[in-house]
């Protein structure tokens, strides 16, 4: 009979490993971090970005304000250190789908440089993709979709990224997506040709 254990945890080599479950998925897990100032088009561009990887059999986890911020991050408002527990707490999520072999879509204004380098440090720098959606604020604020910039200006609310609140731009991104002067279908299109080679296998059957 195997020897009885008082360790509660199992040793490493009995945790199912990653790679196994990417084998099943045939796909790897990995995280691409939309960063982006409100209304520069992250989500729209994300969850497109998605529906396509479906149509491609790749399982996606799409997270957003939407379904984070009224749930996981529920208690947390827009000042810096909350922003910061907030992409914090992201980033152990998306962690734990990748572990699973899943490929996470990340749409979070996210704006500290500091913040972001944590998620990549969570996630690990090899899962880890920065997408900055470049569209300039004079544009967002045009847009105004949820009618929030008008808001920051007039002071109703505080701490507003862009107005009122830094966007720390990234430096270096994995990938730009400038999407002034193009249609969402090509920004899209551009995205889905930048994350698909780091989808694949080395061997895969995609
Ligand atoms: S983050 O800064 O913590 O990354 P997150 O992406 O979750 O922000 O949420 C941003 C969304 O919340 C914006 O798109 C906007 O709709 C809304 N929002 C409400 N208040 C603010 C604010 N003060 N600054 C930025 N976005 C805000």
């Amino acid at each position: 009979m195997k020897a009885e254990k008082n360790n509660i945890f199992s040793s490493f080599d009995e945790i199912v490993q990653k790679t196994e479950k990417e084998k099943i998925l045939n796909q790897k897990g990995v995280t691409f971090w939309l960063t982006g100032l409100s209304g520069s088009g992250k989500t729209t561009i994300g969850a497109l970005l998605e529906k396509k990887l479906i149509k491609n059999n790749i399982i996606t986890a799409l997270l957003d304000g939407d379904n984070i911020r009224v749930g996981i991050s529920n208690n947390l408002s827009f000042s810096d250190s909350d922003r910061n527990e907030n992409i914090r707490r992201i980033s152990e999520v998306s962690k734990l789908f990748n572990f699973c072999g899943i490929v996470s879509i990340n749409c979070f204004v996210s704006p500290f440089k500091a913040s972001r380098k944590q998620a990549k440090e969570i996630i690990g720098e090899n899962s880890f993709f920065e997408i900055f959606i470049d569209t300039p604020l004079s544009e967002c604020e045009k847009r105004d979709v949820k009618g929030l910039y008008k808001k920051a200006r007039t002071g109703e609310i505080k701490n507003f990224t862009g107005i009122t609140s830094p966007f720390e731009a990234p430096e270096n991104p994995a990938i730009r997506i400038s999407t002034l002067n193009k249609s969402i279908e090509e920004n899209v299109e551009e995205l889905f040709n930048f994350v698909m080679p780091k989808i694949k296998l080395a061997n895969d059957r995609l």
